[in-house]
């Protein structure tokens, strides 16, 4: 595989990180999640930090153009240039057109979505079990993923905590924010014909087959 832009899409809780990681270890290329450099940038307290927090703890989207520019430097970077996965983004139609946009601009083929399908009651016990490293981002869960040590990161040895939009009235939230505004690219890249869909039901290693039969990396 090279030079491909895949985005994983799917509703909050889907495993969209969990499997965007262990398909970059894999294949060497970068997880390019928005969500992780937002987080990054409220602990660091800078500006973007300071203008995403509040949006983020209520559960709604940071505004499109601060996520624009933040993607548009991020897919400029010498690492990204053999290919990437793409976290959380975009999101939102005009986010989806913009990415169609910088790809023209960076004689780059045409991104590929690949859709994680979980059903609601699941995704709502995923999120509210899930920690997450605080130094490496390293995605666990309390039952279906626990460390070995509990409340420390296996990888790196950081400290889990709870993300604090995993709060259950948060989560409801985030879910219907996810169908108002993000389904919708679900028929944005189905028109285009760039859309699979898989199973997100299974093992860690059952989705990841799933998803690299659908990318054509099997
Ligand atoms: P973001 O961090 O992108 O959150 P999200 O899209 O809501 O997705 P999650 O990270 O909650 O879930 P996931 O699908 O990655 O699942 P995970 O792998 O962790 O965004 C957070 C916020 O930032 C947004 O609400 C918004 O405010 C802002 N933001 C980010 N991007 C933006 C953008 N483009 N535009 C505007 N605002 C933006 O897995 C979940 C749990 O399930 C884990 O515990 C995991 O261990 C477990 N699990 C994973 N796979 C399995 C499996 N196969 N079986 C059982 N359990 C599993």
């Amino acid at each position: 595989m090279n030079e491909k832009t895949i985005i994983l899409l799917g509703p909050p809780g889907a495993g969209k990180g969990t499997q965007a990681a262990r398909l970059a270890s894999e294949c060497g290329w970068p997880h390019i999640s928005t969500g992780d450099i937002l987080r990054a940038a409220v602990a660091a307290d800078g500006p973007l930090g300071r203008a995403a927090k509040g949006y983020m703890d209520r559960g709604e989207y940071v505004p499109d153009p601060l996520i624009i520019d933040l993607i548009r430097e991020r897919m400029a970077a010498a690492d990204a240039k053999g290919g990437v996965f793409l976290d959380g983004f975009p999101r939102t139609p005009p986010q989806a057109e913009m990415l169609d946009e910088l790809l023209v601009e960076l004689g780059r083929s045409p991104a590929e979505a690949v859709l994680v399908e979980v059903p609601r009651d699941e995704l709502i016990s995923r999120l509210s079990g899930r920690l997450t490293c605080e130094r490496c981002q390293h995605i666990y869960h309390l039952v279906s993923d626990p460390p070995r040590v509990s409340g420390i990161c296996d990888a790196c040895g950081g400290k889990l905590v709870q993300r604090s939009d995993d709060a259950p009235g948060t989560v409801v939230r985030r879910l219907e924010v996810y169908d108002e505004k993000t389904a919708p690219l679900i028929a944005f890249y189905e028109e285009g014909k760039r859309l699979s869909a898989v199973d997100g039901i299974g093992s860690q290693d059952q989705v990841s087959g799933r998803l690299k039969e659908a990318i054509g990396w099997s």
